[in-house]
C-alpha cells in the first residue's frame, strides 16, 4: 500500500466464481441459464487514496495506476483491462470515483472457465459503489460488467456471467431468463447431492474466434427461421422447421433449441428433488454441445465419458464456452469423495494432466466485509 491511502475506508470485495448447470450457449440467444456461484473467489482489498489515482495489485504482473481524471480508454490487453473497463464504464455514467488502492488475491484460477474474468469486473464495480457510497440495480451492474468485456476485453460475450457474480445467493442456483432478465432463485442446498468441479487443465486457443462464430450462425439460423433470436423457437416446432436450414446452423439452432427446454426441465426436477432426472439432462447437454454445438474437445469428452460411468453420478457435462475449462458431476453426497478421486485417477492415467478437482455448494455470488 503506498502512503496516499485513508485507512479509514477500508474493505474487502469477494466475488465468487461460476458453474453453469445447464442451459449452455443460450444466453446471447434470448434464452434460459442455471448457473450458481461457488466457493473459489476472487478478493479485493481496498483503501481509500487522497488522490484520484486507481492503484490495483495482483500477483499476475505490475500494478495498474490508472488516472481517474482522465478518461479511460480500452488499451493493451492485459488482466488489468477487466478492472479499467469497468472503471470507464462508471466514468460514462458520470460518477466520480475516488482514488484507491486495490490488492487482488485469488483461489479462483485465471482463465480456467470459472468465471474470472467476471468475477474482476465485479468485484471493481462492487469496489467504486463502495467507495461511492449508492449502488446501481443488480442488473444495470451485471449489463455494465457486460460492457466492459466487450470493449476492453475484446470479449464478445453473453450476460450470464457478470449476472451470476452480481445475483447468485448461497445455497441457489440463479435461473435467469436472459430476455426479460428476469431472475428466480431456485433452492439447490439438498444435503444429497453435491457439485463435483473438474478442471481439464486444457484451454484450446480457438476457443474466442469459434465463441463469435456460434454467435453470428446462431443470429443467421434466427434470421432465416424469421424470428427475432432462436428463443422464439419452440422445441416443439423444430421437427416441421429444421429441414430449412442449411448446415451449421441447423446443428447450432438445434442445440439452442433442446437446450432451454433442458435448462426449465432441470430447474423443475431439482425443485422435486429427482436427480436421476436432473443428471439425465445434463448429460443429454453434454451430447449437444459435442455434437450438435461443437464446443466440446477431446478432455472434455474424456471427463464426460470416465464420470458418468461410476457409481453415485447422476450426470456429467461441461460448463461454460467451452474448448476445455471445466466439466462439471452432479454427485451423491455419500459417494463424492470416491467419485473425486476416481475421476482425477482416470483422467491422470488417460492424459498425463493431473487435474484440479473439488466439491462445492451453491455460495453467494458477491460479500463485502468493512475491514
Ligand atoms: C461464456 C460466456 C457466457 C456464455 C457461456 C456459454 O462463459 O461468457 O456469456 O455464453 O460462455 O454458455
Amino acid at each position: 500500500m503506498s502512503g496516499a491511502t485513508d485507512p479509514a475506508a477500508r474493505f474487502t470485495v469477494t466475488a465468487h466464481g461460476r458453474v453453469n448447470l445447464i442451459g449452455e450457449h443460450t444466453d446471447y440467444n434470448d434464452g434460459f441459464v442455471l448457473p450458481m456461484a461457488i466457493g473459489p473467489a476472487i478478493r479485493m482489498r481496498v483503501s481509500r487514496r487522497t488522490d484520484r489515482l486507481a492503484v490495483v495489485h495482483s500477483d499476475i504482473g505490475p500494478p495498474a495506476s490508472l488516472d481517474l481524471q482522465r478518461p479511460l480508454h480500452p488499451g493493451e490487453r492485459s488482466w488489468w483491462c477487466y478492472p479499467a473497463g469497468v472503471l470507464a464504464q462508471f466514468q460514462r455514467l458520470g460518477w466520480e470515483i475516488p482514488g484507491f488502492e486495490a490488492v487482488l488475491s485469488a483461489d479462483l484460477p485465471a482463465g480456467g472457465g470459472l468465471s474470472s474474468s467476471a468475477a474482476l469486473e465485479v468485484a471493481t464495480a462492487t469496489a467504486v459503489e463502495t467507495l461511492c457510497g449508492r449502488a446501481l440495480p443488480a442488473d444495470e451492474k451485471a449489463l455494465l460488467c457486460q460492457r466492459a468485456e466487450h470493449e476492453f476485453a475484446g470479449v464478445p460475450c453473453g450476460i450470464m456471467d457478470q449476472f451470476a457474480v452480481t445475483c447468485c445467493r448461497a445455497g441457489h442456483a440463479l435461473l435467469l431468463d436472459c430476455r426479460s432478465r428476469a431472475l428466480q432463485h431456485v433452492p439447490f442446498a439438498s444435503a444429497e447431492v453435491r457439485v463435483l468441479v473438474i478442471d481439464s487443465g486444457v484451454r484450446h486457443r480457438l476457443a474466442d474466434g469459434e465463441y463469435a462464430r456460434r454467435r453470428a450462425e446462431c443470429a443467421a439460423a434466427a434470421r432465416r427461421l424469421g424470428v427475432a433470436s432462436l428463443r422464439d423457437v419452440a422445441a416443439s416446432d423444430w421437427p416441421a422447421l429444421h429441414a430449412g436450414l442449411p448446415e451449421p446452423e441447423r446443428s447450432r439452432a438445434a442445440h439452442v433449441i433442446s437446450e432451454n427446454d433442458r435448462c426449465l426441465a432441470f430447474a423443475a426436477a431439482v425443485a422435486r428433488a429427482d436427480w436421476q432426472a436432473a443428471g439425465s439432462l445434463m448429460n443429454a447437454s453434454h451430447a449437444s454441445l459435442s455434437g450438435d454445438y461443437q464446443v466440446s474437445c477431446r478432455e472434455l469428452d474424456l471427463i464426460a465419458e470416465i464420470t458418468t460411468g461410476l457409481p453415485g453420478v447422476f450426470g456429467c457435462r461441461m460448463t461454460g464456452g467451452g474448448f476445455g475449462g471445466c466439466a462439471i458431476a452432479l454427485v451423491a453426497t455419500a459417494s463424492a469423495a470416491g467419485v473425486q478421486a476416481a475421476v482425477a485417477d482416470r483422467y491422470r492415467s488417460a492424459t498425463g494432466i493431473d487435474p484440479r478437482t473439488f466439491l462445492t455448494a451453491a455460495a453467494a455470488g458477491l460479500e463485502v466485509v468493512a475491514d
